[in-house]
């Protein structure tokens, strides 16, 4: 479904009435994509439609954003990068009207502006996809978001965002909850909507796909503008290094371990229109990646834990036998928004933190600090509510939760997602240190380096089949991706 809206969006703004702007390049600021891509300095004439000049925003004692600046150009797409928790997300919700800076100017076609709320922002052309789908909500009471996968959320919210008209589109993370075919279709709408000359902003923590899809980086770190270059003058290297002030540490080593008994075994498992006859089995210290799955609904028939049945839909069985599950949208299935860091940490842990019926405040508190560390969290106090974390810290906060507990079985689903590039390495370290001490682990992972970094064996599914299957010592991104888009198959048959 989410495909089929995203294609008809795609031709909706381009066949727009707007939408020729590209053939047009000079007229009205509308500079074609083409010119754009070139170097930049055809938009650069025309100056930018959004300037923001040392917006600063603090919560308290927490500077979110000290000196926050970009330039936005018609017919540009410009990326927006930087560590979870630099104020990248600060920035946008003050282009968007929902915080009021402390400091700073903020210019939208040569004129001063002063946004009173969100309705002026959208009045003065700007539309904004927020990274968490609950805040564009008010945009349209009528539609309510729960119940909706995190893509289709997204979804919506570009919907709302293109029905607008907008001379400025903003992007927090909009491709974090898709897949990879959706994420195409997703630069198909912004080269559309560039050629039409809106100025595109757009977030992301992979940077390949910035690298796709814009011709202007600017990079941020600890709240602070640190540099704007065009694409095609940067490289990943240099952009990490500016984003997290040094050198990214080594390479992440996979630890050799001989695995042991077997933690899970499905057989035959089936879901009407998900999967169909899907075996495997995971053991000790194995990590098993799951490639190729897309869609909602990866829930399981019949499992068996450590040789008993797992009863069908019972998540608290589950847990009770041992297993962690860090769900995809960690937002509606992982956190108590308004409890602090410390609680929500504990959460999964509580039976191993009680003591002859108390639980210790001071043990809660030291689990999530030691938590926090590994996971690079950027927070305030450590029973700060977790409302008040960056998305990503959000994200980290989970995991913790999670890892914390010491499962039998952990089963991770997309486990970096919106996770920065300094952490992401960390995340696959816990995640071989669990196996390295016996845990089983099944990942389910769209990111290709992941699933080669961090497994020992991939199971490919196509169209909710076993496609392939594949060891650590010969699998390569190419077999995984053809086997995954059914080549392999093909070629077989
Ligand atoms: N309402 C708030 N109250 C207190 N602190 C906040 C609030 N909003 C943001 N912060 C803090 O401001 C800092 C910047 O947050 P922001 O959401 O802008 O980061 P970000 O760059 O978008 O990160 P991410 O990549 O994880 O989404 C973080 O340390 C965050 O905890
Ligand atoms: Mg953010």
């Amino acid at each position: 479904m989410t495909l089929v809206m995203l294609e008809r969006l795609g031709r909706r703004v381009s066949e727009g009435p707007s939408g020729i702007a590209g053939d047009q390049a000079g007229e009205d600021g509308g500079v074609g994509a083409e010119h754009a891509q070139a170097n930049g300095a055809a938009a650069a004439r025309t100056g930018p439609i959004l300037s923001l000049r040392q917006a600063a925003k603090a919560f308290g004692a927490v500077h979110a954003l000290v000196d926050g600046s970009i330039d936005l150009y018609p017919g540009e797409a410009h990326g927006l990068v930087g560590e979870n928790g630099a104020g990248k997300s600060t920035l946008v919700k003050i282009l968007g009207g929902v915080y009021q800076p402390d400091a700073g100017d903020l210019v939208i076609g040569g004129e001063p502006v002063t946004f009173a709320g969100p309705g002026s922002a959208r009045a003065a052309g700007v539309a904004i996809i927020y990274q968490e789908p609950t805040l564009g909500v008010a945009l349209d009471p009528g539609r309510p978001a729960r119940g909706l996968s995190v893509a289709d959320q997204q979804i919506v919210e570009i919907a709302k965002a293109l029905s607008l008209e907008a001379r400025v589109l903003v992007m927090d993370e909009p491709t974090a909850a898709l897949t990879n075919v959706e994420v195409d279709r997703l630069f198909n709408v912004m080269a559309a909507l560039r050629r039409r000359g809106t100025a595109v902003l757009f977030i992301s923590h992979r940077l390949d796909e910035v690298f796709a899809s814009c011709q202007r980086v600017t990079i941020m770190r600890d709240g602070r503008f640190v540099q704007t270059a065009p694409a095609d003058e940067l490289d990943v290297d240099t952009m990490i290094r500016a984003m997290i002030g040094r050198e990214l540490g080594a390479m992440f080593h996979k630890t050799e371990v001989t695995p042991g008994e077997v933690v899970l075994n499905v057989e035959h498992l089936e879901r009407e229109n998900v999967f169909y006859d899907i075996s495997f089995a995971v053991r000790r210290g194995e990590i098993v990646a799951l490639a190729g799955l897309v869609g909602a609904g990866r829930t399981a028939g019949s499992v068996h834990l450590l040789g008993k049945p797992l009863p069908n839909g019972q998540p608290s069985a589950a847990m009770t036998a041992g297993v962690a599950f860090v769900p995809e949208d960690r937002r509606q299935q992982g956190l108590v928004m308004d409890m602090g860091i410390d609680d929500n940490v504990a959460l999964a842990s509580l039976a191993r933190l009680r003591k002859g019926g108390l639980i210790f405040r001071s043990a809660e508190r030291k689990l999530a600090v030691t938590w926090a560390k590994r996971l690079q969290l950027r927070y305030g106090w450590i029973h700060s509510a977790v409302a008040t974390l960056s998305g990503g810290n959000q994200q980290k906060v989970v995991l913790g939760k999670w890892l914390a507990r010491q499962p039998a079985l952990l089963i991770i689903d997309e486990p970096t997602r919106g996770i920065d590039v300094g952490t992401k390495a960390e995340v696959h370290r816990i995640l071989d240190g669990l196996a390295a001490d016996g845990v089983a682990v099944l990942m389910i992972s769209s990111e290709l380096p992941e699933v080669l970094g961090v497994a020992d064996r991939i199971l490919v599914l196509h169209e909710g089949r076993m496609a392939a299957e594949f060891d650590r010592a010969d699998v390569t991104a190419d077999k995984i991706m053809r086997a995954a888009t059914g080549q392999a198959v093909k070629d077989a048959a």
